[in-house]
């Protein structure tokens, strides 16, 4: 399976390792060849030669740490409108298009152009940015339907932790009728710092950025829109609700003050930025939870409960970001591609 990495940051670099660690074994073990036939970042596209050459993935990881990417045999500057990198990338023989390039939903327009343009010509895609998904699912998963190609994304919520995965394996027995939990590992840092700590906000979250939580911009994180991202992607993938994050009511946690931290620590709750879908609409807002519930994690840590038809609450835990975590995911996603086809 010929592939192309979209993004070589924290999350790209770290898929380029895997798949020079891990290529042989997943070989072996899956009859899945992986191989690296293009990269791009925000500067350049590096293609192999022709549509049986393949790139190094660590040549190409020791390149960007170079900063020599472009200088690479191949390279060419990335301003290729999408059409034509999707052309290019046919012509190639690649067969999954990996977006790892950064999630902005005011500038969603053009990744997701880019997607459509690769699912038109039926090259698959897996995706860890939540932009073009958030903005345009339902678009993205006719196109991937019409155009009988695999559009995957178990990056997206919950980095490494199953999220999505859990979510489908559980619909196959029962329906997920609703799913409510943290899927903002930054926003959950400094909600808990506050309570255990009783830091105001401010202070919360300049310690969230000192270490490297949050953006110096946290706006995404702070505000809920990452959080609003993520349940729109859950509830198209899990409930089947064909939503975008238009339809999202966002309230973020700049509002939350130590007196409701400190009431809800009297009730027995706790503060979370929750994250919710069902029939009734999609929400994220700060809520009183359980402190003795499955939602009260502590530190960066995601937490989702998906409620079934039958009334039973199934609940998922575990870290939600990370560069390595995600790029896993990434395999997860590029190995079932490879064993449908
Ligand atoms: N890091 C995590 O733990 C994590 C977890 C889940 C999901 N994600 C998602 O994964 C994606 C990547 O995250 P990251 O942490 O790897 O980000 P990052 O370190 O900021 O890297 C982003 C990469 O994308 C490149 N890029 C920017 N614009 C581009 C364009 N138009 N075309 C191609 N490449 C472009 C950048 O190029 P330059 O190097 O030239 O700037 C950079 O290499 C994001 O969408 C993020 O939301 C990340």
């Amino acid at each position: 399976m010929r592939i192309f990495v979209c993004g070589m940051g924290v999350v790209g670099r770290a898929v380029c390792e895997l798949l020079a660690s891990r290529g042989p074994e997943l070989r072996s073990r899956y009859g899945v060849p992986l191989t690296l036939a293009g990269v791009s970042d925000s500067r350049a596209i590096v293609l192999a030669g022709s549509d049986s050459a393949e790139l190094d993935p660590l040549a190409v990881v020791a390149a960007k740490q170079a900063g020599k990417l472009g200088t690479m045999e191949g390279a060419m500057p990335a301003a290729l409108p999408p059409r034509e990198l999707a052309g290019r990338c046919q012509t190639l023989g690649i067969d999954v298009f990996v977006d790892c390039s950064p999630t902005d939903l005011k500038t969603a327009a053009m990744p997701t152009e880019r997607m459509l343009a690769m699912l038109a010509l039926r090259i698959g895609v897996v995706s860890v940015n939540k932009g073009p998904l958030a903005t345009a699912m339902p678009a993205l998963l006719e196109a991937a339907r019409y155009n009988q190609v695999q559009l995957r994304f178990s990056g997206t919520v919950g980095g490494g932790t199953p999220v999505l995965a859990t979510g489908s394996t559980l619909n196959r027995g029962e329906t997920v009728t609703a799913i409510r939990g943290i899927v903002n590992g930054t926003t959950n840092f400094i909600l808990w710092k506050m309570a255990t700590e009783r830091w105001a906000f401010d202070v919360a979250l300049a310690e969230a950025q000192r270490l490297g939580y949050a953006e110096t911009d946290p706006t995404a994180d702070v505000d809920g829109w990452d959080a609003a991202a993520k349940v729109v992607i859950l509830a198209n993938a899990v409930l089947g609700i064909r939503a975008t994050v238009q339809q999202v009511s966002v309230t973020g946690i700049r509002g939350v003050t130590p007196e409701r931290i400190a009431s809800a620590a009297a009730a027995g709750k706790v503060v979370k930025l929750i994250a919710g879908a069902s029939a009734a609409g999609l929400t994220v807002a700060p809520q009183e939870v359980d402190a003795a519930g499955p939602l009260n994690t502590s530190g960066s840590l995601n937490a989702v409960e998906f409620t079934l038809s039958s009334g039973a609450v199934v609940a998922i835990t575990g870290r939600g970001a990370g560069g390595v975590e995600t790029a896993s995911a990434v395999l997860r996603d590029l190995i079932d591609i490879g064993t449908m086809r």
